[in-house]
């Protein structure tokens, strides 16, 4: 028979979860089911329990259950201690591992998809939700120069800035990042090479208030939400000259990749399900 995964979300419908674990299943010779399970809002330890009873052997989460699985893991990778979130669970027989992928992620479609390495390079990090949360350690482990988490709400982001300090400095032998935070209009007159929006003003088609130059020295945009088009974010940052602008598109591809070779031991190649992903939304 073969392994049984899944995605829990809710809404779930519109997931591309399950069309890239089977892409990566096939590429990779795994034999392995995974649907998208569509969990009640107040249902999400019921919906995993009958999961783990049908025989799941991992699952994903989406929004909005990624801080209920951080809560219900019996175990934490520190990734996923340090994001305070859980994107993918392994159900073994010592209980519950929770993992979180996202930064992984998004280092990896930076790093070696666009080929722009964060490592030496001032970052900023628009937002200071559960999405930039996720993504800061693994940003970090990168060894960027700088790291400035910029938010509509300043105290937020220097909450963060906090929680994540000893990261920054705790490198034995690597050179320090240096890691601030405050609010948008403090970034004034500040240079970045990379600028990442984990901010969610793009769903609601809001761009992001920057001040005007920021992104005139910046080699790469980077927006963790994607749709149809070019987003707000992208938009912005393109009308502000940066040569590049991405969406999130290849961050959603490389968790998965990751997720998968958490269960599997097995890391696909993405290039091809990316491209067809790309294809089927028209660009
Ligand atoms: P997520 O899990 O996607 O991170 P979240 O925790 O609700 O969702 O965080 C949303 C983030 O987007 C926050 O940083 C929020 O800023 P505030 O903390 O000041 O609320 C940011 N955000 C949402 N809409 C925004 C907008 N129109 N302009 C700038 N920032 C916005």
């Amino acid at each position: 028979m073969s392994d049984l995964y899944c995605v829990f979300g809710n809404p779930i419908g519109h997931s591309k979860s399950p069309a890239i674990h089977a892409a990566f299943a096939a590429e990779t010779g795994q034999d392995m089911i995974y649907e998208a399970r569509l969990a009640a809002v107040d249902g999400f330890d019921r919906a995993v329990s009958a999961f783990v009873a049908a025989g799941g052997k991992g699952a994903n989460v989406t929004v909005p259950f990624k801080e209920e699985a951080f809560r219900l893991a019996t175990r934490l990778s520190e990734r996923a201690a340090r994001a305070g979130a859980v994107n993918t669970l392994l159900f073994d027989g010592d209980g519950i591992l929770g993992d979180n992928t996202d930064g992984a992620g998004l280092v990896r479609d930076i790093a070696d998809n666009l080929g722009y390495s964060p490592t030496g390079r001032r970052i900023l990090l628009l937002g200071a939700g559960g999405a930039a949360r996720g993504v800061i350690a693994p940003l970090l482990a990168a060894r960027p120069s700088s790291l400035f988490i910029a938010n509509r709400s300043a105290d937020k982001a220097e909450a963060l800035a906090a929680a994540f300090a000893d990261m920054a400095a705790g490198q034995a032998g690597l050179p320090l990042a240096a890691v601030d935070a405050g609010s948008f209009a403090k970034i004034a007159g500040m240079r970045f090479d990379l600028v990442i929006n984990a901010t969610s003003a793009s769903l609601s088609g809001q761009s992001v208030p920057l001040p005007p130059g920021i992104l005139a020295e910046a080699g790469l945009a980077y927006d963790m939400m994607y749709g149809k088009g070019e987003t707000p974010f992208m938009a912005q940052a393109r009308e502000q000259g940066v040569a590049r602008c991405s969406d999130g598109l290849g961050m959603l591809v490389e968790q998965a990749a990751e997720a998968f070779f958490v269960w599997r031991a097995v890391r696909p190649v993405t290039r091809h399900v990316l491209a067809d992903l790309r294809a089927k939304l028209g660009r």
